[in-house]
């Protein structure tokens, strides 16, 4: 979800402003792509990379986390959407944590769309998350490391248990993974488009999913 602080530039607005209109997006869009059928929706909302911007933006971004939290959990039961985050919430405020918990418990039996939202999140933090796990289980369990296959690295990191994801979007015309599913994108689909986030509406994502349907996945084969 990239754009949000040129969207406010564009507009002689501040950046937090920007943020704003990009939380109300992500709840719009969110519901949207629900019924569209699709099965397993991540949406990086904050990197492990982001606390390197000014204190006062952080700051802004926190308490629209927390607002929109509390906002969507009424779009996510009526739509049945299913909530997980991914990333390392430790480093959050404990009533953020809190609320974070608050919103996978709720959601937890629900049979709609996943809804993975990455806060904290960094592939490599994850890789390197999912390598310590692993020497631990050779030390404690006994795992003989010339065993270790793929499935034991993709089943320790966050998306343990999910597919790699087909298409990865990316709004604000870049193109970058930004430490976005580096493990998991290895064949995934990549597709940026300059519009800016908060700009990215349903007929955008119709547009991304129509591009989608003709590419021709190979995997490395013929
Ligand atoms: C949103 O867009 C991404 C978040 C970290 C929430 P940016 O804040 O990166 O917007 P630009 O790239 O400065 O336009
Ligand atoms: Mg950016």
């Amino acid at each position: 979800m990239d754009g949000n602080g040129r969207w406010a530039k564009k507009r002689a607005l501040p950046r937090s402003i920007g943020h704003k209109f990009g939380a109300q997006n992500f709840r719009k869009i969110t519901r949207y792509i629900s019924k569209t059928g699709v099965k397993i929706l991540t949406l990086y909302a904050f990197s492990t990379e982001n606390w390197k911007r000014p204190l006062e933006e952080v700051n802004a971004l926190m308490g629209l986390f927390r607002q929109y939290l509390i906002d969507s959990l009424t779009d996510f039961r009526e739509d049945d959407i299913k909530v997980v985050f991914i990333g390392d919430r430790s480093a959050f405020d404990p009533k953020l944590v809190e609320l974070i918990n608050e919103t996978e418990e709720v959601a937890k039996n629900r049979k709609g769309m996943l809804l993975n939202i990455a806060m904290n999140y960094g592939s490599r933090d994850e890789i390197l998350r999912a390598v310590k796990m692993l020497c631990r289980d050779v030390r404690d369990k006994g795992l003989d490391p010339d065993l270790i296959t793929e499935n034991d690295i993709a089943s320790r990191l966050y998306t343990a248990h999910e597919p790699d994801p087909d298409l990865i979007i990316r709004t604000g015309g870049e193109f970058r993974l930004s430490n976005f599913m580096l493990y998991q994108s290895a064949y995934s689909e990549f597709y940026s488009t300059e519009t800016l986030w908060p700009d990215f509406h349903e007929e955008d994502f119709d547009k991304a999913i129509i591009e989608f349907n003709h590419r021709s996945r190979r995997f490395g084969g013929v």
